[in-house]
C-alpha cells in the first residue's frame, strides 16, 4: 500500500525560503541554510555526488548496513521504520529487506522536503513490498515531526542516514535529536549514520570533487532562489568553497562571489550586494568521536548500544534505545 501526506505545498515552501532569504542574505556575513539545495535537481545531484570516488560516505555507510542489517533488524524488533531525509533510500532497502526477514515490519514512514523525488522512490518501494504500508510524508523534520503517521503502539525504529544529522549546528542538533526522542516511546530505536574525524585532506576532496559535482551541486540553491523568488543570481560567478574547520571539526560548504556584484531578488523586493571575494556559508557537515556522540544521545534521552564502524573507521552507524 502506497500513500502520501503533503506538509509542505509549493505555497509553503515560497514562504519559507522567502524569510529565509531574506534573514540570510542581509546577515552578516551572508548564509543560506541547506535544505534548499534540495528541488529535484539538487537531489539528483546529491545522488551523483554519492557515487563520486571522493565521497566515501555513502558506499561506507552501505558497507555497514549490508554487514549488520541483520542485527540492526534484530536488536531494534521494530514494527515501523520511520526514516528522516530519505533521499533515494538506496540504502533503506537493505533495512527494509532485514526487517522483513526479521517479521515484525508493517509500516515505513519515509520522510523528505524534497517531494517529487520523495514520491517516486516511496512508491518504488512499495511496489517491491506489496506488503508494506508505506506511508510517506513531504515535510520539513525540523518543524513536522509531531504530524508523522506513527502507529498508536508497536516497537518504532526511526533512522537519519547520510550524515544528515552532521548538517545542524551542535545547538539545533541537540534540539533535533531530543524532538526525535518526544516522538518516540521506551525501548523504541534510533538508528543514526555519523561521519568521523579524519585526515582534513580526504575530507576535502569528499566535499569539492574533481568533477565538480559538488560544485554545482552547492551552487544550485542559487537556481532554486532563482526560480522560487524572481532572483537574477549567475551561479557562474560564485565559486564553491569546501573548508574544514579543525576547532569546530565540521566541514564548511561557502559560496564565494567573483567579482563585485549586485543581485535582485524580485520577490522579495531586495537588492543584494556581494564584494569580490566574499564568502557566503550553505552548508555545515560535522564530523563526529564515539564519546562525544554517545553523550549527545545520552543527553537526548538515549543509551547507545551499538557502535559499528566499516574496517577503515571512516564513518559509524550507531544503534541507541530510547530511556
Ligand atoms: N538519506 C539519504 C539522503 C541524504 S541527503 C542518504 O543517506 O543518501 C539529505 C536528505 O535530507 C535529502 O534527501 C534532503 O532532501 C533531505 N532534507 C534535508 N533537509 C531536510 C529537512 N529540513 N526536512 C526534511 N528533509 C530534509
Ligand atoms: N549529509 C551529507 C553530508 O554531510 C550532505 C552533503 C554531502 C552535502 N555533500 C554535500 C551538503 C555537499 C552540501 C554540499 O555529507
Amino acid at each position: 500500500m502506497f500513500r502520501i501526506d503533503r506538509h509542505l505545498t509549493t505555497d509553503d515552501l515560497d514562504k519559507a525560503l522567502r524569510s529565509d532569504v531574506a534573514e540570510g542574505l542581509t546577515a552578516v556575513p551572508k548564509r543560506l541554510p541547506p535544505k534548499w539545495f534540495y528541488d529535484e535537481r539538487g537531489s539528483a545531484l546529491f545522488e551523483d555526488i554519492t557515487a563520486l570516488p571522493e565521497y566515501y560516505p555513502t558506499r561506507a555507510e552501505r558497507a555497514i548496513l549490508e554487514s549488520r542489517a541483520d542485527a540492526i533488524a534484530e536488536a531494534a524488533d521494530a514494527e515501523a521504520l520511520i526514516e528522516l531525509g530519505s533521499g533515494s533510500g538506496v540504502k533503506t532497502r537493505l533495512l527494509l529487506e532485514a526487517m522483513g526477514r526479521h517479521g515484525a515490519l508493517t509500516r515505513f514512514v519515509p520522510v523528505d522536503v524534497s517531494g517529487e523525488f520523495l514520491a517516486s522512490s516511496a512508491r518504488r518501494v512499495a511496489d517491491d513490498h506489496p506488503d508494506l504500508d508505506v506511508h510517506a510524508v513531504v515535510g520539513d523534520f525540523e518543524e513536522h515531526l509531531g504530524l508523522l503517521p506513527l502507529p498508536g503502539e508497536g516497537r518504532q525504529l526511526l533512522a537519519v542516514l547520510g550524515s544528515t544529522i552532521g548538517n545542524q549546528e551542535p545547538g539545533p542538533r541537540a534540539a533535533f535529536l531530543r524532538r526525535i526522542r518526544a516522538v518516540l516511546r521506551p525501548g523504541d530505536s534510533l538508528l543514526l549514520g555519523a561521519d568521523l574525524v579524519k585526515d582534513p585532506a580526504r575530507l576535502i576532496a569528499a566535499y569539492d570533487d574533481a568533477q565538480g559535482v559538488t560544485a554545482d551541486f552547492n551552487r544550485n540553491v542559487l537556481r532554486v532562489i532563482n526560480q522560487r523568488l524572481g532572483a537574477d543570481f549567475d551561479p557562474a560567478a560564485f565559486e564553491h568553497v569546501a573548508r574544514w574547520d579543525a576547532e569546530a571539526e565540521w566541514i564548511e560548504m561557502r559560496l564565494r562571489s567573483r567579482t563585485d556584484q549586485r543581485v535582485r531578488i524580485t520577490d522579495l523586493d531586495l537588492e543584494v550586494d556581494f564584494g569580490a571575494g566574499e564568502e557566503m556559508r550553505t552548508e555545515i557537515s560535522a564530523k563526529f568521536r564515539r564519546q562525544p556522540l554517545t553523550e549527545e544521545l545520552d543527553a537526548a534521552g538515549f543509551d547507545l548500544t551499538h557502535w559499528w564502524t566499516d574496517p577503515e573507521e571512516d564513518f559509524a552507524l550507531t544503534l541507541a534505545s530510547a530511556r
